[in-house]
């Protein structure tokens, strides 16, 4: 049986499910001009969910098209920033109105437990949407003295304009959170898009785009063209007409975006792997950093870029805390995303289900050993056990690389002189977690991690307002708070000869 018909789903979503679903290109919902379509599984039960078109280079050469035609004579263009709030807001509460739909497809598609999607991705995603509307009023320039000219020839000041047609590319862990993340500022700042979602997970960009109109976005202002990275991707990473790209996935591929974009030197962010350390301290209190250590690495099956994969523990309470976090493992449910029991759903693909395994055997193969985990669970869908190394090593690639799975490198220390330097020995530099009752320790050690985030006392919180992205080869960039408007604007400075 499959999951669809395995678990009840609402009317809404069963519809969604049983329709022909197209590429939103200029208002319009149309088929790849190829006619290809490629299909979507369920990655609890590898079973086949929806068809969705192979959009190529041709589709998101319409896209930018109408993007193009949308933010040069389009009403967006000449909207009062009052009227792009409201539709942006407007966004939100439809989210919410769907919130148990674009739980479930989320769930569905991408396999995390719909509990999580809903409180999480869903919530996340409203949240997002109502920040910007708000910051679609308050974009504003400043008004500039002269500082070498005399103070009386000169007026100067400069303006915010959009940046113009952005491309957004998108991962699979968060489908729906990630197309907020991305939409959200560049709506606000007056940009118009081409948003491509990543190929295991299509659904719930598709859903959104039907709320996007439904909201009042005037056509061509958002276009969604689902492909593959190679084709869809590569092509408006490299189109002549787009003005920015903003990247959300692997190292990798960032790279490939910045040689892309290089062809018209189109603006580049990107928001990319981690390898975060998340180190407690001896005098941490355990009934916090237990917790926080285990659901650092496991929540969303570890397949978050902000995973606290290297999980740093001062020596004398190694063993308790490294107890702790197994005990906590053991207690995981695996399960379909859709059964309420459900505490860690399968990875997402069999790409990333062999890429985790393959960790796994390396890390044994190196002189790791699991306490916990270590394989593959079952042998229908891609579920991989929650899985705490010890005996790491810097030099194990299980150290070293990103794994984007459940699993954990736990290494001991002792000296607070070295960690930093220890914790920093990695190529990414996203987040950094650190657990400790010693207030002058948590800021000393805050300024010294080489990381976009620092988390004290807590792990993966992120808000709209606070600035989000990485130092190092973990990206360009800061999504979100009012530092991302830079990345969707272009300043203007106008002089005036008095
Ligand atoms: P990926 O980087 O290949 O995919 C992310 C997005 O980029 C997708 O929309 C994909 O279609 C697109 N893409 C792929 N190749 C492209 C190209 N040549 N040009 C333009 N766009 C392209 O990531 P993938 O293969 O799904 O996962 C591999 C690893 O990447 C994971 O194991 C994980 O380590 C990392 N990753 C990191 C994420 C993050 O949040 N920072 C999210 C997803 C993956
Ligand atoms: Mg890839």
């Amino acid at each position: 049986m499959s999951a669809v018909s395995a678990y009840r789903l609402t009317p809404r979503v069963t519809k969604f499910l049983s329709e022909p679903h197209k590429l939103l290109v200029g208002g319009k919902w149309v088929n790849a001009v190829s006619g290809e379509t490629f299909p979507v599984l369920d990655p609890a039960t590898t079973d086949e969910i929806a068809q969705v078109p192979a959009g190529d280079a041709a589709d998101i050469d319409a896209a930018v098209t109408a993007a193009r035609a949308a933010f040069e004579t389009g009403p967006w263009a000449t909207m009062k920033p009052t009227d792009r709030s409201r539709i942006i807001w407007a966004i939100a509460d439809l989210i919410e109105a769907h919130a148990d739909e674009l739980a479930e497809l989320e769930s569905l598609d991408n396999g995390k437990p719909k509990k999580a999607a809903r409180d999480v991705d869903v919530v996340g995603s409203a949240e997002m949407f109502r920040y910007f509307a708000g910051w679609a009023t308050k974009i504003e320039g400043n008004q500039i003295p002269f500082a070498s000219a005399d103070p009386g020839a000169f007026f100067g000041y400069t303006r915010r304009e959009p940046i113009g047609v952005v491309g957004q590319i998108i991962p699979w862990n968060y489908p729906l959170m990630m197309a907020a993340w991305k939409l959200a500022p560049a709506l606000a700042a007056g940009c118009t898009i081409v948003l491509k979602p990543a190929e295991q997970t299509p659904l719930s960009a598709l859903y959104l785009g039907s709320l996007l109109q439904e909201a009042g976005l005037p056509d061509g202002v958002v276009n969604i063209v689902t492909g593959f990275g190679e084709t869809a991707g590569a092509a408006l990473s490299a189109h002549p007409d787009v003005d920015k790209i903003a990247f959300t996935g692997s190292t990798e591929v960032g790279k490939l975006i910045v040689n892309a974009s290089a062809g018209n030197l189109k603006k580049v962010s990107l928001e990319l792997g981690g390898k975060s350390p998340n180190i407690v301290l001896a005098d941490a209190d355990l009934d916090l950093a237990i917790p926080g250590a285990a659901d650092g690495i496991f929540y969303n099956h570890g397949q978050d870029c902000t995973a606290g994969s290297r999980l740093f523990i001062q020596k004398k309470i190694f063993d308790k805390v490294i107890s702790g976090v197994v005990d906590r493992a053991k207690e995981i449910r695996l399960g379909p995303g859709l059964d309420p029991e459900t505490d860690m759903g399968p990875v997402v693909s069999e790409e990333q289900l062999t890429r985790v395994v393959g960790y796994l055997q390396n890390g044994v193969e190196s002189g790791a050993r699991p306490l916990i985990g270590g394989k593959r669970h079952g042998d229908r869908g891609y579920f991989v056990e929650p899985t705490v190394f010890v005996d790491a090593n810097p030099s194990m690639k299980i150290v070293r690389e990103e794994i984007f799975g459940p699993v954990v490198a736990a290494i001991p220390f002792d000296n607070l002189d070295d960690l930093a330097n220890a914790a920093n020995d990695t190529t990414y530099g996203l987040a950094a977690g650190i657990w400790t009752t010693d207030i002058s320790k948590a800021h000393t050690l805050a300024a010294k991690l080489r990381a976009g985030t620092v988390w004290v006392n807590c792990y993966g919180v992120n808000d709209p307002a606070m600035p989000f992205g990485g130092f190092k080869q973990s990206g360009w960039g800061r999504e979100m708070g009012h530092e991302v408007l830079e990345l969707y604007t272009e300043t203007k400075a106008v002089v005036v000869a008095l």
